[in-house]
């Protein structure tokens, strides 16, 4: 009599974590998905563009032609600033990301070439970012460009302000 009752509280047992370890596993997977989906949707439908201001570079007699600064932006992007001319017109200067779209390396302006070099693939950019060479080029993989403008001799650029991953409420 009392096996019978103990192999009924077992099944009992059993049914029971079987059942909670089903919900579990149920409950983990729709987490992992739902979280998937929501990157997925946030990547594909941004609800708002991210937040740009002005920010000063340099002043122009700074900047001689076939130079390059590096700009850190105030969300951490690093952007190539190159002056390619000195003809007196905002045309003269290119503010691009320094960040290779190929696997993510760090470009480098060459003045004497007009051209942005990332030495981790030889992957080549014209003055305006449009790739030229190297697995970039195959991919066609421009590098982003940046709004510039001269505000009383002094270099300004239009840039995003917030980090993408930190969010204050
Ligand atoms: S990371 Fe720049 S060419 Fe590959």
């Amino acid at each position: 009599m009392s096996a019978d009752t103990n192999g009924g509280d077992g099944h009992d047992r059993r049914t029971f974590f079987t059942r909670m370890t089903t919900g579990f596993m149920f409950g983990s997977l729709a987490l992992g998905y739902g979280t998937v989906a929501a990157m997925a949707g946030r990547f594909l439908y941004p609800a708002r563009k991210r937040r740009a201001s002005w920010q000063f570079v340099a002043r122009v007699e700074e900047l001689s032609a076939g130079q390059s600064i590096t700009y850190r932006a105030p969300s951490g992007e690093k952007i190539a600033v190159a002056c390619r001319a000195k003809s007196g017109g905002i045309d003269d200067y290119i503010a691009l990301s320094s960040t290779c779209p190929h696997l993510g390396c760090q470009v480098h302006w060459q003045g004497h070439e007009k051209r942005f070099f990332c030495p981790c693939h030889n992957g080549i950019f014209d003055s305006d970012g449009i790739a030229k060479a190297g697995p970039p080029a195959e991919a066609k993989q421009n590098l982003s460009a940046y709004p510039l403008r001269v505000d009383s001799g002094s270099l300004m650029i239009e840039v995003p302000v917030e980090f993408l991953s930190v969010k204050k409420a």
